[in-house]
């Protein structure tokens, strides 16, 4: 039998967001890798391995999945929210480009998932409703200044913009100074939105005007949207506000 990889995105967090494709492929697979807590989310069935390593070994785990699937195994690996946005599908995409050269021959899928930036929007209306970017601000995989250089670009261009990873232990500063640099080509009345941990039990969101921002109510659980000139809060009396991007723009000042 010849060995497959599929990579699966497992969603935000609550079973209810996986997709049937998604529990079909994971059902169907002799082994499981992948980030510890991710694996955890993934009821075990016996007769399938579970091989989780942490979080800051994708390209290892890749290579360690592509070896087991050219035995000719099963193999899945499981990534949180969509599997293609800033995860493991292009880790394991880099190995196939740089590792052995069997690894081009093996079946390989990738399952998509609800990735956080659309998980979030979808908790406080329609701030994705107009064009768009999404921005890691992790510079681990690339310089600071690039990150600078992007969401200049991407504020001075009208995109609301999704921030993935936004602050860590090892990165304390970047999200305030990133703020800084939103606030001179943005409004200060921009919403903002955090979304923390959605579809988990400790779920929150809040909505703060760019101004008004805390960047040390983030952490790795938080993705974060940054409205353009266009997103507007709707106040509803005794419920909480909807914030969305009108689908127009008149080009001026956006
Ligand atoms: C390495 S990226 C992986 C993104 C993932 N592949 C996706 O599509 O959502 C991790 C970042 O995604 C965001 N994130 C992932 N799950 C989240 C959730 N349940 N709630 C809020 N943000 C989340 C956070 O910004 C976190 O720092």
């Amino acid at each position: 039998m010849s060995g497959s990889l599929s990579v699966i995105g497992l969603g935000p967090g609550n079973p209810q967001t996986l997709t049937p494709e998604a529990a079909a492929a994971l059902d169907s697979a002799d082994a499981l890798y992948g980030y510890g807590p991710y694996l955890d989310r993934v009821p075990s069935r016996a007769g399938q391995t579970r091989h989780a390593s942490d979080n800051r070994e994708e390209g290892a785990r890749a290579a360690a999945a592509l070896r087991h699937a050219a035995e000719g195994a099963r193999v899945a690996m499981v990534s949180g929210g969509d599997p293609g946005v800033f995860a493991m599908a292009a880790a394991v995409c880099e190995q196939i480009e740089s590792g052995d050269a069997a690894w081009r021959q093996l079946d390989v899928a990738v399952v998509p998932g609800v990735t956080a930036m659309l998980a979030v929007a979808a908790r406080v209306g329609a701030p994705l409703g107009h064009d768009f970017c999404a921005i890691s601000l992790s510079d681990n995989l690339k310089p600071w200044e690039l990150i600078e250089r992007r969401l200049a670009a991407a504020a001075g261009a009208g995109f609301v913009i999704a921030l993935y990873n936004p602050i860590s232990r090892a990165r304390p500063w970047q999200l305030g100074k990133a703020f800084e640099l939103l606030r001179q080509h943005l409004p200060a009345s921009t919403p903002v939105i955090f979304g923390r941990a959605i579809g988990r039990p400790d779920e929150k969101v809040t909505v703060s005007p760019l101004d008004a921002v805390d960047p040390s109510a983030a952490d790795m659980a938080t993705l974060i949207i940054v409205g353009s000139a266009l997103t507007r809060v709707i106040e509803r009396p005794g419920l909480a506000p909807l914030v969305y991007t009108p689908r127009s723009a008149d080009g001026a000042g956006t």
